[in-house]
């Protein structure tokens, strides 16, 4: 499965809104709607936006070079309005970086930029493959796991991270059942995760997310994994709204509780988790459902996105070159040298 494609002339992006309903692909040409792909969410997940992104750099590269546009002028309002679309994620803005670092190298060469943001995507579905394998080591036979949002193929260049982890596992056949949290307001558990494990036969059961906890206290769930967002460099990271609840839950419950992520996840640059920008969306998101209105009319709503996870709550964090232990300030550090 991949959400992904580009075809040198246009990115192609699958309508993850629209999913679990109907495989729509659309066409993209113009970095600006791209940005505003990205926001709506027609892509979503850490690594795919950043990869969406760097295609986009090559649109708006090609623009200029047909346009005789001011090259470094346009490239970087290219840039600006792809980091302006959503802000949690690092691997957006990590892989805006090293597209500038590609355009500020080598200029105006469509096929450097073309190259640079294949390599993005084709490391990214390398990096999980390799997380996957690593995560697959901490999962006993027969195990019963739980994920949360979707951190799988759709999320990513390919495969995905934590999906990544449960779908090697379950080819190593220690998978009895993945219980997937439907992850309010915008279901990405439900449409995408579910969607995703059905496809490939792996044994799946969806959860609203006030049943997790009542899973756990029945000692239905040996270990829990999920995606990541950003990890700040004490190892505190953020992810789905929602994830910091399990968190304390599995600590409550004595249950692993793991984090899968590629280093272009991880953001050396701010010390903690209270450094993190947390997107905060629509309040419609969550005063409506399944396109009907269910709160009333003029109802305040809250609706971060996101929450962060404190790294204490943290059993291990699977990246592509192993698994990260406690202390995680010393484990990323080393890790990323
Ligand atoms: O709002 P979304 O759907 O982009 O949120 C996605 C997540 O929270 C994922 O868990 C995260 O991006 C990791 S994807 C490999």
């Amino acid at each position: 499965m991949e959400a992904i494609r580009w075809e040198h002339d246009a990115l192609l992006l699958l309508d993850q809104t629209r999913l679990p309903a109907s495989e729509h692909w659309l066409r993209y040409i113009d970095y600006r709607e791209v940005s505003q792909a990205i926001k709506t969410m027609v892509v979503r997940g850490a690594p795919a936006i950043g990869i969406a992104a760097a295609y986009a750099m090559v649109l708006a590269a090609r623009e200029s070079i047909h346009n005789n546009a001011d090259f470094p002028a346009a490239m970087s309002q290219a840039k600006a309005a792809l980091a302006a679309s959503r802000p949690t994620a690092v691997n957006l803005f990590w892989a805006l970086d090293r597209m500038e670092c590609c355009w500020k190298a080598c200029g105006p060469d469509l096929s450097r930029l073309e190259n640079e943001a294949c390599t993005i995507h084709l490391e990214d579905i390398r990096m999980n493959r390799a997380i996957g394998e690593a995560g697959a080591a901490l999962i006993p036979k027969g195990a019963r796991v739980l994920t949360h949002c979707n951190a799988g193929a759709l999320a990513t260049g390919g495969y995905g991270t934590a999906l990544g982890v449960i779908r090697e596992a379950h080819t190593q056949r220690k998978v009895s059942m993945v219980y997937a949290d439907e992850t309010r307001p915008l279901l990405q558990g439900a449409r995408l995760t579910a969607y995703e494990l059905l496809q490939d036969n792996i044994p799946v059961t969806l959860i609203c997310d006030n049943m997790a906890g009542c899973l756990m206290a029945q000692g239905e769930i040996d270990l829990i994994v999920v995606g990541c967002d950003r990890m700040a460099a004490n190892g505190d990271f953020a992810n789905k709204i929602g994830t910091y609840s399990l968190a304390v839950l599995a600590r409550h419950h004595g249950i692993p509780f793991y984090t899968a992520l590629p280093s272009s996840t991880i953001d050396l640059a701010i010390p903690d988790g209270s450094h993190i920008p947390v997107e905060q969306r629509d309040g419609n998101e969550i005063a409506c459902f399944a396109g009907r209105q269910t709160g009333p009319a003029g109802v305040r709503t809250w609706n971060p996105s996101f929450d962060v996870t404190p790294h204490e709550l943290l059993t291990a964090a699977i990246t592509e070159q192993g698994v990260l232990y406690p202390p995680f300030d010393k484990a990323l550090h080393d890790h990323l040298l």
